[in-house]
């Protein structure tokens, strides 16, 4: 992913092309760049072999799963649909985690049919009603209680979630008193301790923190937890400003950690497999000069890629066609969506834009088309997927009329 004479291309492919044949905004993958992902997850934390849930969350594309699947995932899920996603595309119940704090009867009954590995539960609550649900199916049901540390993982505080004023999973006092509860139950096997303290975390010290805390309580409670699953939230680099999460100092933490525990270690990754295998390519529709700045308006906007407008989070805006010409203007990227948080990025200085060119919004592979919406009644991008020159479409663009 990356320029080739001058033009951004994914996998040898021009992204000028791709607008061409297809048309714009397009979200496009790099089967590459995903396996690599994969790759170095796998090789970072090699020492102890952990199960690798993909967090179907940060992009439920069937066919990406599917791949994913081939590579050697699981899933971590946190609704029915997208449980019926992980498993249509052909992953391992065995390999799949149920996580959230609003899981319906439904939506457990549904895992607790497709028997899958774990219900990660996070209140007393939904533990009574899976219970009731594992007697009347008269099923014993494997289930992990999720603990929320109080860590703070220093990360943005919209997708931090292991704070104690965060909704996710449940205090240290309150864990001792549902691991007996638990323990006494005919239909629920205690068997994992979860975790998840928040996404987008670049600094290894509060996983360090978390692992202490987790060691404790594991001490405390006296119960032999036959999965540890530590969550995602590994961050990545989306400039050059920001250094992705030191991977081997995390590992050698939780190495040792697992050496004394002996349990299986999960990871639920999302971002940091899929965030920087995909591109958004756009077209400029209009360039619009005010006193103040230039507006750039592209044809892709907040319905498309919501994390600008929703976290404030900055992506790498680069054209697809790389000019010397600078443009020393104040340059604000932004949608065609009527509020003014349809804004992508504010740069003191671009190359020359002219309407119609392509431009690439970097590392939206992750939480981009999975948070997209219809807002405006705007129809969702297509998703290509590029593996070995060869361009497959993952998912048709909408058309008006199917959300009419
Ligand atoms: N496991 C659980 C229980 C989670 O809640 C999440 C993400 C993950 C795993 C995956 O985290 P990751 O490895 O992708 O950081 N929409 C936000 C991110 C929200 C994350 C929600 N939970 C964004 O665009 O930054």
């Amino acid at each position: 992913m990356n320029y080739i004479n001058r033009t951004y291309s994914v996998e040898n492919i021009s992204s000028i092309k791709l607008a061409k044949k297809f048309g714009t905004p397009i979200y496009c993958y790099s089967y590459k760049k995903i396996k690599e992902n994969i790759f170095n997850f796998k090789e970072n934390f090699n020492s102890f072999k952990p199960l690798i849930c993909f967090s179907v969350k940060s992009n439920s594309n069937l066919y990406l799963l599917r791949e994913m699947k081939r590579l050697g995932c699981g899933a971590d899920v946190v609704s029915k649909g997208e449980l019926i996603k992980a498993l249509k595309a052909g992953i391992d119940p065995k390999k799949i985690v149920f996580s959230g704090v609003g899981k319906t009867f439904e939506e457990l009954s549904y895992a607790i049919n497709k028997k899958i590995l774990l219900i990660n539960a996070e209140s007393k609550s939904e533990i009574v009603k899976i219970e009731k649900i594992a007697k009347t199916k008269k099923k014993t049901v494997d289930i992990g209680i999720r603990l929320n540390p109080n860590v703070d993982a220093k990360t943005l505080i919209q997708i931090s979630t292991g704070k104690k004023t965060n909704k996710f999973g449940i205090a240290e006092n309150d864990f001792y008193k549902l691991v007996n509860l638990v323990k006494k139950s005919k239909y629920l096997k205690l068997k994992c301790l979860s975790i998840h303290i928040g996404s987008q975390i670049l600094d290894y010290k509060p996983y360090v923190k978390m692992l202490k805390i987790l060691n404790r309580i594991i001490i405390n409670s006296g119960h032999y937890f036959e999965f540890i699953d530590l969550g995602g939230g590994m961050g990545i680099s989306y400039n050059d400003k920001i250094k992705k999460l030191n991977y081997s100092k995390y590992s050698r933490e939780v190495y040792k950690f697992y050496k004394k525990h002996k349990s299986k270690i999960i990871f639920e990754p999302g971002r940091s497999i899929i965030g920087d295998a995909g591109v958004l390519i756009c077209k400029v529709i209009y360039i619009k000069k005010t006193n103040n700045k230039n507006f750039v308006i592209l044809d892709a906007g907040m319905n498309d890629l919501m994390r600008p407008a929703l976290y404030g989070a900055e992506h790498k805006i680069i054209p697809a066609q790389k000019k010397n010409s600078i443009l020393n203007k104040n340059i604000e990227f932004v949608g065609p969506i009527c509020e003014t948080t349809d804004s992508f990025l504010f740069l003191k200085k671009f190359q020359k834009l002219k309407e119609n060119d392509v431009i690439v919004i970097c590392d939206v592979g992750a939480y981009g088309m999975s948070l997209s919406s219809n807002y405006n009644l705007r129809p969702k991008p297509l998703e290509i997927l590029i593996k070995q020159n060869k361009i497959s479409i993952i998912k048709k663009r909408e058309k008006i009329l199917d959300i009419l």
